[in-house]
């Protein structure tokens, strides 16, 4: 029995929709297992824009800074270009608490292979998790306006517009997220993929030069290297070789969303992005669905909340070291999709179509169950 203080950022679209799910789920939890979890609400977003002028401010990040660990929707809006946009608050919280360990696991449900767009047999066996690399990158140009050979902007000239955005790198930078790549798959099957594309880039020719020194470190890790277009395709030719993907962020922004199609939809994909802060009880993080506000089902309690309550699960396993709590989390959620419930996005024949509400109302039911048979 422990208490825990948790900061909670809806966001915007379904954000608070699938948050609304997370947290009761997480409110059973705290029942069944004698636990108190303080929730500390703030904006982000458009939320936050409209009310305070920025997209997260300098009050919510401090209520996070104190928290044991941030629980965040989903920000953005559909108009794109606006001067302050919603995605920032995303960029504060990661850069500026160095969660530079972004970790989006991918476990197709056997009961869920029908709903995939890809084949059955080649999903089957499918379980990798893609460490995506989270603080550097093109990402972060714009955040850093000020700092030499790190340009990232649209400037006009003789000829016209011209945009630039900069990739960089360090060696520091690259090291630890491999490192972090090889000690989860010491935990898992054992196998590395490195993906970069260093038949082009220069911040690929040093990530994988980096990459096969940190290798020889793991002597009893498998590694491989792997180019970034060819990973795409093998995601969905043969998705059940792989074990740990470990790559710089846009590319494993983009292979992600490529990923969730394997899991059936996007609304099923959780993260956690970790740094090396520790709380009283495990690592300090931030955990996001990998999914965005979703604009065009917002509103109408159509989305997902699986990935948002599969989010709730890591939270409790990463930053708060409960794992029993976690793993009954995912128990129940395997146990809704094999009795047939189903949200829009996860239409199969024959099943039976929950909202966003009612879906969030099953697993906590059977996480009540679950807990209740300890
Ligand atoms: P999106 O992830 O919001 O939606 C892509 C598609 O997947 C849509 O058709 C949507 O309906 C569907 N979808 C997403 N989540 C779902 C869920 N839980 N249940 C059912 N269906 C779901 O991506 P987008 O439309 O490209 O972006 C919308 C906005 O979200 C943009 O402003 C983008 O920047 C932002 N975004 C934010 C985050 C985040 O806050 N972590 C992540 C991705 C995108
Ligand atoms: C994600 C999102 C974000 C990203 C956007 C909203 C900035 O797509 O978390 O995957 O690209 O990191
Ligand atoms: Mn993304």
């Amino acid at each position: 029995m422990g208490t825990y203080s948790i900061a909670v950022l809806p966001g915007d679209g379904i954000g608070p929709e699938v948050i609304e799910q997370a947290v009761r789920v997480l409110n059973v939890i705290a029942q069944a297992y004698g636990h108190t979890f303080h929730f500390q609400h703030g904006l982000v977003g458009l939320a936050a824009i409209e009310a305070e002028g920025k997209a997260i401010s300098e009050e919510t990040l401090a209520t996070c800074q104190k928290s044991d660990a941030i629980l965040f929707g989903a920000v953005g809006s559909a108009q794109h270009g606006a001067t302050v946009k919603p995605e920032e608050a995303l960029f504060r919280l990661r850069k500026g608490l160095q969660f530079f360990a972004n970790l989006r696991p991918v476990r197709p449900l056997d009961a869920m292979l029908d709903a995939s767009s890809i084949k059955a047999d080649i999903l089957r066996g499918t379980d990798l998790i893609v460490v995506r690399e989270l603080t550097g990158g093109l990402y972060y140009g714009h955040l850093e306006p000020n700092v030499p050979g790190k340009p990232s902007e649209i400037r006009e000239t003789e000829r016209g517009y011209e945009a630039i955005d900069t990739l960089l790198y360090s060696e520091e930078e690259i090291e630890r997220i491999l490192r972090v790549a090889f000690d989860t798959a010491r935990e898992r099957r054992k196998k590395v993929t490195s993906v970069d594309k260093a038949n082009v880039l220069s911040s690929s020719v040093l990530w994988r030069r980096i990459a096969e020194r940190v290798a020889k470190d793991y002597p009893d890790v498998t590694f491989e290297n792997l180019l970034v277009d060819a990973c795409a395709m093998h995601l969905i030719r043969q998705p059940a070789s792989f074990d740990v993907i470990v790559t710089e962020n846009l590319f494993g922004d983009i292979l992600t969303d490529e990923a969730s199609m394997l899991a059936g939809s996007m609304g099923m994909l959780p993260s956690a992005s970790l740094g090396t802060r520790r709380t009283a009880h495990g690592l300090f993080g931030l955990y996001e669905p990998i999914h965005g506000s979703a604009p065009d089902i917002a509103g109408q309690n159509k989305a997902n909340p699986i990935a948002a309550i599969l989010t709730a699960a890591m939270l409790l396993r990463h930053s708060l070291g409960l794992k029993e709590e976690a793993a009954a989390i995912e128990a129940a959620v395997e146990q809704c999709i094999e009795a047939g419930y189903r949200t829009v996005d996860l239409r199969e024949e024959g099943k039976e179509i929950l909202g966003t509400r009612e879906m969030g109302q099953r697993i906590a039911e059977r996480v009540a169950a679950l807990a209740g048979n300890k």
